[in-house]
């Protein structure tokens, strides 16, 4: 089949990628040139586990191609996939402009005996009937629209798109449905069939309901730090029960990412659009916010004044393998610390030029994680890579003047923490306080 995908962004990026893995013609169209040019020299933009290797066959086997020019990736395509951004305005409703801007591009340069226009960003519930109008802007097509919402996680997006639990399609033809079905049936994931209305609805339920995960067995962790228990096992034990099941009960400090905080602020916008108020997603991205925060507030509490104290941060990535930093818990954190006049150190594997960007000289970027933790007055680790949990606590302990650890991601145990020089404070976990010091402070 020949496909083209508008928007060569992640999202877009993965599945031009793979669906020309499975045999399909694939061209990728975006309107930066640079990043266009990159890819046609055979590198990615994006940092994402297997995507090199899978842009070079791809491309090699002639399956994969990329373009800057409209009438290059429309005339043949038989199905054109829109994966372009739909960002946040600052009242949290999505901004569709590059979407509309998109639909009247394809609109002009399309066939016109009926491709299928698939949406995949992410859009309000009603978009895709709005493209069908933006696709008619200029002149009259027999397009065919359909929602096909993408639920790839950043750092596993290749293996997902063969692995996902389901493909959701939308459309309103059955005739549409069936070619949109032929086209991804080689990857073997269950596909559910609905209206269009109902899968841009799934995106949204299925991002915020995992988020509600996440900011619940948030609180449950702040109260069991209050009532003495562990939320580690209290998560075991209530995973076990197959109706609630395990996966997204790992307390922490929240959720960041270019998804939940935008798809949950998106929702409850769309929700007071229809005079409804959807209070307990409200909650949610208020839980998140306080969570985010949480290590500096123990920190606060632990010395009373942070100004003028040396502070190493590990982790910068919202997640592991990921070099995305948006709405990450880090970002939030060093801008805190930098507030309360604390210089701050920090250390990613791959996160670091991103921050830089940003952030300048107001941090230090060590080279090495261990140049992160030597010397310094506190620690905080705000992501879960690898690299720090197979880290020792007692070595930690060594290269820090002041063995203080304030660990977001529980990437250690409590009885390593009771066998090591450190206080150490995690998440939802009784803290581990020796007094053991090298330069005494008061609790
Ligand atoms: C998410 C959805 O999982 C995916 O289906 C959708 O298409 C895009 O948004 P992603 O943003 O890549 O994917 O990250 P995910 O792995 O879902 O994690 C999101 C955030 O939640 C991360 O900050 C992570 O640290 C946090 N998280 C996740 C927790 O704090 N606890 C958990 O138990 C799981």
């Amino acid at each position: 089949m020949n496909i083209s995908v508008i928007g060569a962004g992640y999202v877009g990026l993965v599945t031009g990628a793979c669906l020309a893995e499975i045999g399909h013609h694939v061209i990728c169209l975006d309107v930066n040139k640079e990043k266009v040019e990159m890819l046609k020299s055979g590198k990615s933009p994006i940092y994402e586990p297997g995507i090199d290797d899978l842009l070079q066959k791809t491309t090699q086997s002639g399956h994969l191609s990329f373009t800057t020019d409209y009438p290059v990736a429309c005339e043949k395509a038989e199905v054109i996939i829109i994966a372009v951004g739909t960002p946040s305005r600052p009242d949290g409703s999505a901004d569709l402009s590059a979407l509309q801007d998109v639909a009247e591009k394809i609109g002009f340069h399309a066939r016109h005996d009926g491709p299928i226009i698939v949406t995949k960003s992410t859009v309000p519930v009603g978009t895709n009937r709005k493209i069908r109008s933006w696709l008619n802007t200029h002149q009259t097509g027999k397009f065919r629209i359909a929602s096909n919402p993408e639920f790839l996680r950043e750092g596993s997006a290749i293996h997902d798109t063969f692995n996902g639990d389901r493909i959701v399609i939308g459309a309103e033809e059955e005739e549409t449905a069936k070619r949109l079905e032929e086209m991804v049936a080689p990857f073997g994931v269950p596909i559910l069939h609905t209206s269009i209305e109902s899968a841009e609805m799934i995106k949204y339920s299925s991002n915020a309901f995992l988020a509600t995960k996440i900011s619940f067995i948030n609180e449950i962790a702040n109260l069991c730090e209050k009532l003495g228990a562990n939320v580690e096992d209290v998560a075991k034990g209530m995973g076990m029960d197959q109706r609630i099941g395990s996966s997204f009960l790992q307390a922490g400090i929240g959720y960041g990412g270019s998804c939940f905080p935008k798809d949950t602020n998106a929702l409850v916008q769309m929700a007071g659009e229809m005079e409804h108020d959807f209070e307990l997603l409200e909650s949610v991205i208020h839980v998140n916010a306080k969570q985010q925060v949480k290590l500096v507030q123990m920190a606060k509490k632990r010395f009373k004044d942070l100004k003028g104290k040396r502070a190493g941060l590990l982790g910068l990535s919202f997640k592991p393998n990921t070099d995305d930093i948006r709405e990450a818990a880090s970002m939030e954190m060093i801008n805190l610390l930098l507030d309360e006049g604390v210089q701050v150190t920090v250390y990613d594997p791959v996160a670091q030029e991103n921050v830089k960007s940003i952030l300048g000289s107001r941090v230090i970027y060590a080279d090495h994680c261990f140049e992160a933790i030597e010397d310094q007055e506190m620690l905080f680790i705000a992501t879960e890579w690898e690299e720090f949990k197979v880290l020792r606590l007692k070595t930690i302990s060594k290269l820090m003047e002041n063995p203080i650890l304030f660990d977001g991601r529980n990437c250690f145990s409590v009885e390593e923490a009771e066998g090591a020089a450190i206080d150490y404070y995690s998440i939802g976990r009784p803290a581990v306080i020796h007094s053991v010091l090298k330069t005494p402070h008061s609790e």
